[in-house]
């Protein structure tokens, strides 16, 4: 399937699902041999990766817990822009080595926020995963500790990435049509 139709846009195969795995594998690599020994919680944010967060969590050979949350979809404008707050994380992360999985990093905005709540709630180190990053795109200066690959700064949807919804099913990842 190279061409694949989503609501109103085309989109074209782009990055197939073995190249996807063989990012994950170099990051899980990294992963455990940072973090041996530092009881991880990964804090997958939804809803985009899903994806990641479960390939990734399939080649963790460390002790490590999951957590699933989500960020409201308005809370207010602070100096990055508008806030998104985190919402389901139950557990307590005081003094705990958290990893943050995103599955793309575009403006950067996002993660920068996330990470900026965390870190009020007292965790011992707060680290960020990403499957995907547009360096191109973010003008920030953000910190990623672990990234499965660079990519243009072009819309793209699969692996956990959707359009207006649609999308997310897709095992390999596509690129909009221009
Ligand atoms: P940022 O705040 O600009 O870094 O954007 C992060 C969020 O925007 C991601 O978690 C995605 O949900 C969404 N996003 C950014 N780029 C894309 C894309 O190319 N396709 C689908 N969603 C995207």
């Amino acid at each position: 399937m190279n061409r694949v139709k989503i609501l109103d846009r085309e989109f074209d195969l782009s990055i197939p699902e073995e190249k996807l795995l063989k990012a994950v594998d170099q990051v899980a690599e990294r992963i455990n041999k940072d973090l041996d020994g530092k009881n991880p919680l990964m804090i997958c944010v939804l809803n985009g990766s899903f994806m990641f967060a479960s390939d990734l969590m399939k080649r963790l050979t460390i002790a490590c817990e999951i957590s699933f949350v989500k960020l409201s979809s308005y809370s207010g404008t602070g100096s990055t822009g508008t806030v998104k707050e985190i919402i389901g994380l139950n557990q307590d992360i005081k003094d705990r080595t958290v990893v943050l999985l995103e599955d793309i990093v575009d403006t950067g905005l996002t993660i920068i926020n996330t990470v900026e709540q965390v870190k009020q709630m007292g965790p011992a180190d707060v680290r960020v995963a990403t499957m995907l990053f547009k360096p191109d795109a973010c003008k920030r200066d953000v910190k990623l500790d672990y990234v499965g690959m660079d990519i243009p700064n072009d819309f793209i949807v699969g692996y956990g990435l959707d359009y207006d919804g649609y999308g997310r099913n897709l095992k390999d990842i596509y690129t909009v049509v221009e």
